[in-house]
């Protein structure tokens, strides 16, 4: 039986989840699509919260690809309006939980209304020091490589450094997440085994998981499981769900 401390700290540190199937979940119901997304919201907060209670340092949620406008424009509109709608509900009580909110990605594309409320919930909980929780909106991994590389070669171009000077970490210290750990542990729900371009550079050693259940199924046991999963795969111990359930009373 391991101790509480050595579970602890196998836990993966930075979570990323590409949060897929909302709608085929909610076709399979015979409802539109959108009803799979605003659906999925349930699920972003159980999510959250379960992995608050186990002290992860940060979680990175996939909600909207730079790959996503060619979607019908109603759908694009609607997920639009939806994540405004959920940063104004939402904000005050992750604040409360000391939880600190960002969102990642080219957020020039969106409308003022919600540059302007992205902006507000990122200043609102830019203290907190409790987990950090990345919204990937309009995020691509490709862009993320692209703008780091832009800013060194503005570098070389001004004189600063030599091409000879770029080393992996030049490079690193402009993605977007630079001040937070590589992801340890990537969930894709939904079937899907693939990375749509989300996080690359980020996740150049992380542990895999792919489940076939939908987003708007996954709750908290879900990810109790494939947190399990995460830890017997680093091959530290046997460890198994009751023992990550008993470590959430304890935190
Ligand atoms: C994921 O669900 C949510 C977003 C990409 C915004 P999908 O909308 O991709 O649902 P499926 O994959 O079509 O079922
Ligand atoms: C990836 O899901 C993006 C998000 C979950 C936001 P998609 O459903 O858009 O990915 P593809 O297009 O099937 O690869
Ligand atoms: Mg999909």
């Amino acid at each position: 039986m391991q101790n509480s401390q050595t579970l602890n700290e196998s836990l993966p540190k930075h979570i990323a989840v590409i949060m897929d199937g909302n709608g085929r979940w909610a076709k399979s119901r015979g409802k539109p699509r959108v009803f799979g997304h605003k659906r999925g919201v349930a699920a972003v907060r159980k999510t959250i919260t379960t992995a608050a209670r186990l002290h992860i340092k940060a979680i990175t949620l996939f909600a909207f690809s730079s790959e996503n406008w060619r979607r019908p424009e109603e759908e694009v509109g609607l997920l639009m309006e939806l994540f405004i709608t959920v940063l104004t509900s939402e904000v005050k009580k992750l604040h409360k939980n000391n939880l600190r909110l960002r969102v990642i990605g080219d957020k020039s594309r969106f409308n003022d209304r919600l540059q302007q409320k992205i902006a507000e919930a990122e200043e609102l909980t830019s203290e907190n020091t409790g987990m950090v929780i990345n919204i990937a909106a309009n995020y691509g991994g490709k862009w993320d490589i692209t703008q780091a590389v832009q800013k060194v070669a503005s570098r070389v171009a001004s004189g600063d450094i030599t091409p000879q000077d770029i080393e992996e970490q030049t490079i690193a210290q402009y993605l977007t997440m630079s001040d937070l750990d590589d992801v340890d542990l990537l969930i894709r729900t939904s079937g899907e085994c693939r990375i749509s371009n989300f996080m690359l550079w980020q996740m150049a050693y992380a542990e895999m998981y792919f489940t076939e259940e939908h987003w708007p199924e996954f709750n908290e046991d879900s990810l109790v499981k494939a947190i399990a999963w995460f830890m017997n795969r680093e091959r530290r111990f046997g460890c198994t769900g009751e023992q990550i359930k008993a470590l959430m009373e304890e935190n």
